[in-house]
């Protein structure tokens, strides 16, 4: 018996129009629904391209008939039949013109009833949907997100293709890399004691590649960190990562905004003007309060530290004082959407971000309402209302802190509360470019500076003196690409120089041995005739997020993780046989909790 029953597929179920009509067709797909109308079965019949009916009458085959009465959910079927115009037309399906009398029913496999409704708008635990993670992909949601990130690729990998990037691979049992987060550690089994790990990225390798000449490379490729989970983090995540030989900032950025121009033409019919703007690091904290503004809506930061030091509300002057700051948002024509209730709640979700607490004040016909107007004479409340362009119907949100705390606090704030009052529209995309970032954090609990990029990107030429003695005033060529608040893209130009590499180094604090340890095989590889190069690497999984509308990359990854870096269909990570872990010299010891 073939398990086909001898049938071939001709169409997809999405793909039959008004067009169809008259043809002997077969399909094959999953049954979505079921009707028994006495004389007539109804069944819905869904594959990867969408749903069409398919009836089955007693006149034209009582044994398909019969078999179709049997049907269960999910059960998967061929069917045999002639595409008819549909007796009651159903305009909200692209097939709703027709319906298909079927002639031979072939049961290709029966289903058990699923644990979750095969239905966009289901709502079961999200739990529930990654156990059973292979039924919540037969969602046309989820299989059109996937189909989106598929079509994404696509256009990356035709598009570097045709400007001379290179796809190659790199390994992904590495040793540490440079990067910020926690390494997902391999042990090896044939080397005893020693550990590979999972790259963070490919950085080292790629720039490697630019030296041995590859002149141009990228790779979709897959990276690892062990950090904290979020809406937009994963464990696992895909990188398109590119790498340029013989280039400054402008060609790297060239090259990139065309291509995501292309993307966003080609997937969301979308034209993005170029050149994207471009926003300095100082001015998107300034404005915005974070390196990632979403600059769909306003609001934006002002600072009335100068008006303000010198008033009688303690709470302002002490943090001026202090060597901070007081700023505020204006968000401008909604004060009737906010209670006290409602601000009270602003003010905890600010305490989240560090704030000790949020002053406000709302601009009314009758002047302004606000539990801290008493600080300020005239002339003071004129000021703070001109500095915050206030006018009526405006409420304006204030923090007084360091500028840490303050630009935290106030910039998701602000983020927020647009999402609060839902001004944000999904399909309006503002992308731009975060450039002149600083080289260089300082690192509060370890008391030294770390590398807010990574340690081989390459300082402003324009402050490399500042190198030695001003750290915290070396910008770096380093861009970040931002799309509505998501930082969805990010690199640098490199250094390429030999006695600038090892300032950096002795700047974190590597003595020449630890960074030989750690970086050796670069550095050497850097005596040997090292193109200037830079590249930047996207975070796929973010790009295809924001352009499916969707609010996490969970939405758009296939098999995913949960917030616990766990998979609930799989029960991964578990524990190892004890063979193995003895093959690999590993005792494991948990510490009660
Ligand atoms: P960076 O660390 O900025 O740069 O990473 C590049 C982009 O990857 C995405 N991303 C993530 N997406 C999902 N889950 C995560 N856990 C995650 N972490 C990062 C972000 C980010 O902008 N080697 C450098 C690039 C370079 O300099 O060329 C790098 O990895 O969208
Ligand atoms: P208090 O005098 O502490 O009761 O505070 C008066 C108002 O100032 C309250 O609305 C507080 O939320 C607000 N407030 C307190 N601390 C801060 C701060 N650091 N920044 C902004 N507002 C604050």
């Amino acid at each position: 018996m073939e398990s086909l029953g001898g049938l071939k597929r001709t169409h997809y179920c999405g793909d039959l129009r008004e067009s169809n009509i008259g043809e002997e067709v077969v399909l094959m797909g999953w049954v979505q629904k079921k009707r028994n109308l006495g004389g007539l079965v109804f069944v819905d019949l869904r594959d990867i391209r969408g749903i069409c009916q398919i009836v089955f009458d007693t006149d034209v085959s009582k044994e398909a008939f019969e078999k179709a009465e049997k049907l269960g959910s999910e059960y998967v079927i061929a069917i045999k039949g002639k595409v008819l115009e549909r007796q009651s037309k159903n305009p909200n399906m692209p097939t709703g013109d027709i319906e298909i009398f079927a002639n031979q029913i072939k049961i290709l496999n029966k289903s058990e009833t699923p644990p979750i409704y095969i239905k966009d708008d289901d709502e079961v635990s999200e739990n529930l949907r990654l156990k059973y993670r292979y039924l919540d992909l037969r969602k046309s949601s989820m299989q059109k997100n996937l189909i989106l990130r598929h079509k994404v690729a696509n256009i990356v990998r035709n598009y570097l293709s045709d400007n001379n990037f290179l796809e190659i691979e790199t390994p992904f049992l590495n040793k540490p890399t440079p990067e910020g987060a926690r390494d997902y550690l391999v042990p090896s089994r044939v080397n005893e004691g020693k550990f590979y790990a999972l790259p963070q990225s490919p950085q080292l390798f790629k720039q490697l590649l630019m030296v041995s000449g590859m002149d141009r490379y990228f790779q979709i490729v897959k990276c690892f960190r062990d950090e904290d989970l979020r809406a937009d983090r994963q464990p696992e995540f895909t990188q398109i990562d590119c790498e340029m030989s013989f280039v400054e900032i402008d060609d790297v950025i060239d090259v990139m905004e065309k291509m995501l121009q292309k993307i966003f033409k080609q997937i969301s019919n979308v034209d993005i003007e170029l050149p994207f703007p471009r926003m300095t690091y100082k001015e998107s904290m300034e404005r915005y309060g974070c390196d990632k503004p979403d600059v769909r809506f306003g609001f934006e930061l002002k600072n009335i530290s100068d008006i303000v030091k010198d008033c009688g509300f303690k709470v302002f002057s002490s943090a001026v004082e202090n060597g901070g700051s007081v700023r505020g948002i204006n968000v401008k024509g909604h004060a009737d959407k906010f209670t006290r209730k409602n601000i009270t709640s602003l003010e905890d979700y600010a305490k989240n971000y560090g704030a000790k607490g949020l002053a406000w004040m709302k601009v009314t016909d009758e002047g302004v309402t606000s539990p801290i107007a008493k600080f300020f004479d005239e002339e003071k409340m004129n000021s703070i209302l001109k500095t915050m362009e206030a006018s009526e119907g405006d409420l304006i949100l204030f923090v007084a802190d360091t500028n840490k705390v303050v630009f935290d606090s106030l910039g998701n704030l602000r983020n927020e509360v647009a999402k609060r009052l839902e001004i944000l529209d999904k399909n309006e995309f503002k992308l731009l470019w975060v450039t002149e970032f600083p080289l260089f954090e300082h690192d509060e609990e370890e008391n030294r500076y770390v590398a807010m990029h990574h340690p081989f990107t390459s300082p402003m030429d324009e402050d490399l003196a500042n190198l030695d003695n001003d750290k915290l005033n070396v910008r770096a060529k380093a861009y970040d690409i931002v799309l509505n608040g998501f930082e969805i893209g990010g690199g640098s130009i490199r250094i390429s120089n030999a006695d600038i590499q090892k300032k950096m180094f002795d700047a974190l604090g590597f003595s020449e041995e630890e960074a030989y340890d750690k970086f050796g095989f670069l550095l050497d590889a850097f005596k040997f005739g090292t193109p200037p190069h830079g590249g930047i690497a996207f975070g796929l999984d973010r790009l295809v997020m924001l352009l499916a509308g969707e609010d996490n990359i969970r939405q758009v990854i296939a098999f995913p993780k949960t917030q616990n870096a766990s998979c609930p269909m799989t029960n991964a990570p578990a524990v190892a046989e004890d063979k193995q872990l003895e093959e690999l010299n590993i005792k494991v010891e948990l510490e009660e909790k």
